[in-house]
């Protein structure tokens, strides 16, 4: 399987993103493999806009317009929520639903719309996705796409966690991604699946 997938050999990386709590978490990731990351926000790269409707097409295209732009290897990620009874949304457009007028982001609102919008649904399957995407400035990339399932419940519990985690019970478990332990979250998450992915298919071992 892994023949198939192009090996990162470089030791250095863009990371598509302009969010330092991103960075942080990525870099952190990457350096047990003893790969080091800049921001495209530390070198000054536009942010493209994000015009596509998956959310491999959208990391896709962050992670080619940087690694373009820098003539580096570059990875950005995409992620989001849905909930089977709004038929996948608000999925690529989950930031967007938290978007104030004024530039903040009101997640307790956002919240709300999904309640509001799939209260009449028996159906309560919810899941978060989380694709990862490396472009080299050839043009090539590796997507991965890691997804988290459980339901959603209302009302929203926990303190911990961001967006929409206080609304989210993964499968298997009780307590929602704001209720448990950071630790606990970060094993079963969308994200950490999708690392697992990326890392198995293209980084080097330990
Ligand atoms: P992105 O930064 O464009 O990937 O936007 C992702 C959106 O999905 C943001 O609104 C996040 O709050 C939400 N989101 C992504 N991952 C999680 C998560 O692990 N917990 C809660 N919300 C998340």
């Amino acid at each position: 399987m892994s023949g198939a997938h192009r090996p990162l050999t470089e030791k250095r990386l863009v990371l598509a993103t302009h969010n330092a709590g991103k960075a942080r978490e990525v870099a952190a990731l990457l350096a047990g493999h003893g790969i080091a990351v800049v921001t495209a926000g530390e070198l000054g790269l536009p942010v493209p806009e994000e015009t596509e409707t998956t959310f491999i097409g959208n990391a896709s295209l962050k992670a080619l317009a940087a690694a373009r732009a820098s003539g580096t290897v570059a990875l950005a990620d995409d992620s989001g929520f849905s909930a089977a009874a709004l038929d996948g949304a608000p999925g690529v457009y989950t930031a967007d639903w938290a978007e104030q007028p004024d530039g903040t982001r009101d997640y307790a609102g956002a919240m709300a719309k999904v309640e509001r919008l799939a209260r009449h649904s028996p159906d309560r399957a919810a899941w978060f996705s989380c694709a990862l995407v490396l472009a080299w400035p050839d043009g090539h990339v590796e997507a991965f796409l890691g997804e988290a399932h459980g339901r959603w419940v209302w009302p929203p519990r926990g303190d911990h966690g961001f967006g929409y985690d206080p609304m989210f019970v993964p499968e298997g478990e009780t307590q929602t991604f704001a209720e448990m332990d950071p630790a606990r979250k970060h094993a079963i998450s969308h994200r950490a699946a999708a690392f697992r992915m990326l890392e198995e298919a293209c980084l080097p071992k330990g």
